[in-house]
């Protein structure tokens, strides 16, 4: 079937990995982009491109005719479960089979965390729609640390406030690389799947990675949770992600999540180590 998978997201920083990705491997495929500028940025690499915006339902409703599967990730927003929702019904009412949805390791339908219950809706209402499905579960990126630029660049540090906690990071090219897999193969059909680098690591360990990599002093410094909460909202972030995101750290401080062989088991892969992602983006940091 041409053009029968429509990518939602492949202008973001997992989507446009997964986008590079299914290009690489000569796979048809669709991706859907919001402006007319972004679409002519991917018909200039050749990618098959349609506009359209979830919410504004008359532009996804023709691209969705005669495909079979979607990827479906939308950034962190407060319409999140309308958009998503609103798409599954839509797709289930086009016929399509399936949908491999990025979701966080953190959903939990109630919780009083808005993006962990924005999940959780999201993915109980895939699993209800009687729709295949993957579900995937990433731990955090390791690309968060480029929201740290700034500091980094102007004082050599950077500020978290979860203290000794240790997670999993991943690097989202790795969330891209799990989602082709569950894409173009139904083994993991109606499953969730937590996704993992594969060391449980600290700010401490990130810094010193970065360090390595980029030739120059990069600090962790932790400061209390009210303080980055306010750090946060002063650069501009809305103030229910700066509550989310201090909500997340608070319980992470305590965190000694370890990895999962749920990437390893997908992709067949080892996922890429924080050394890995510092060599890799050495340059951004310097
Ligand atoms: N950061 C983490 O540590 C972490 C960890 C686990 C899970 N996650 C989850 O991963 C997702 C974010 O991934 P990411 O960082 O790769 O995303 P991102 O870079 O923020 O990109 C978001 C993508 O969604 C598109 N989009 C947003 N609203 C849309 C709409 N209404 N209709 C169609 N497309 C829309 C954006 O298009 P435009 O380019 O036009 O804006 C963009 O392509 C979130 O669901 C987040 O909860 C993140």
């Amino acid at each position: 079937m041409n053009n029968s998978i429509l990518i939602i997201g492949g202008t973001g920083t997992t989507g446009r990995e997964l986008v590079n990705i299914l290009n690489n491997n000569q796979v048809e495929f669709k991706a859907l982009a919001r402006t007319n500028e972004k679409a002519e940025a991917f018909q200039s690499e050749g990618i098959n491109t349609v506009v359209g915006e979830l919410g504004n339902w008359d532009s996804i409703t023709p691209a969705l005719s005669g495909l079979d599967t979607i990827f479906l990730l939308t950034g962190a927003s407060p319409e999140n479960v309308k958009n998503q929702n609103g798409l599954i019904d839509r797709a289930k009412a086009a016929g399509v089979r399936k949908i491999v949805k990025v979701s966080a390791v953190v959903a939990e339908t109630g919780s009083d965390v808005h993006l962990a219950d924005w999940h959780g809706q999201i993915e109980d209402h895939l699993k209800d729609s009687g729709l295949e499905y993957v579900i995937l579960r990433p731990h955090s990126f390791m690309q968060n640390m480029l929201m740290s630029l700034p500091t980094i660049k102007g004082q050599g540090a950077f500020y978290e406030s979860i203290g000794e906690g240790k997670l999993p990071m991943i690097d989202a090219r790795d969330v891209a690389t799990a989602s082709y897999h569950c894409l173009l193969k139904d083994d993991f059909n109606n499953g969730t799947y937590v996704i993992t680098g594969p060391d449980s690591i600290g700010y401490s360990d990130v810094a010193s990675s970065l360090s390595n990599a980029s030739g120059k002093s990069i600090s962790f410094l932790n400061v209390p949770s009210e303080a980055h909460n306010q750090g946060m909202k002063a650069a501009g972030l809305p103030e229910w992600l700066a509550d989310d995101l201090t909500a997340m750290s608070k319980k992470w401080a305590r965190s000694k999540d370890q990895p999962t062989n749920d990437f390893q088991n997908i992709t067949g892969q080892t996922a890429r180590s924080i050394d890995q992602f510092a060599q890799d983006y050495a340059d951004w940091f310097k």
